[in-house]
């Protein structure tokens, strides 16, 4: 079984999706990690040269390629749901959940980390709120069709891997 983490830029996807793993004994993947493990090169460098398009393809395939034949836990990129019929793949293939946060929340957050962050890291902090407001508006329609919505802030990755284990549907669907 899968269970694809979805959220904004700086929710703590891998943070919280490595911890949920580590409750279960399961494997954990961050995609972006996987993309700069098989391309040899940063996402951002992915990202200036030869662009978006192609980082939009190279992720689309390599979530693909994921094998789907053990128990794991994967932190997909910000992105990683509103391209290509990536949310469609993953709710047919596994368990999605969108980790929530609200603007304010992720914009302190990502006002401390955005240098590494190719969509952001030239942004003033009045233009980084804008940009989350508005592309979390966007994206939320993508974020909102996951399996289970969770409250970044509240709920607790342990718990909520005990919840995906115990309770049907989630733990039958999908079971290899
Ligand atoms: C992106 C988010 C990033 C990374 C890329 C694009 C996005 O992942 O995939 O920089 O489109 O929001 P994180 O959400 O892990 O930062």
């Amino acid at each position: 079984m899968i269970i694809y983490l979805i959220g904004f830029m700086g929710s703590g996807k891998s943070t919280f999706g490595r911890r949920m793993a580590s409750r279960a004994g399961w494997e954990f993947a961050d995609l972006d990690s996987l993309i700069e493990n098989t391309e040899g090169r940063s996402v951002e460098d992915i990202f200036r040269d030869p662009g978006e398009d192609y980082f939009r393809e190279i992720e689309a395939d390599i979530l693909r390629r994921i094998p789907r034949d053990h128990n794991m836990v994967i932190a997909c990129g910000g992105g990683t749901p509103c391209f290509k019929d990536n949310l469609e793949y993953m709710n047919s293939t596994g368990v999605t959940v969108y980790l929530k946060h609200d603007v304010a929340t992720l914009l302190h957050r990502l006002s401390r980390v955005k240098k590494v962050r190719p969509l952001i890291k030239d942004m003033s902090s009045e233009g980084l709120e804008n940009y989350i407001s508005k592309k979390l508006a966007e994206r939320e329609v993508n974020y909102n069709k996951a399996r289970l919505i969770i409250d970044g802030l509240k709920a607790d990755p342990g718990k909520l891997m005990d919840v995906i284990l115990s309770h049907p549907p989630y733990n039958e669907e999908h079971q290899q």
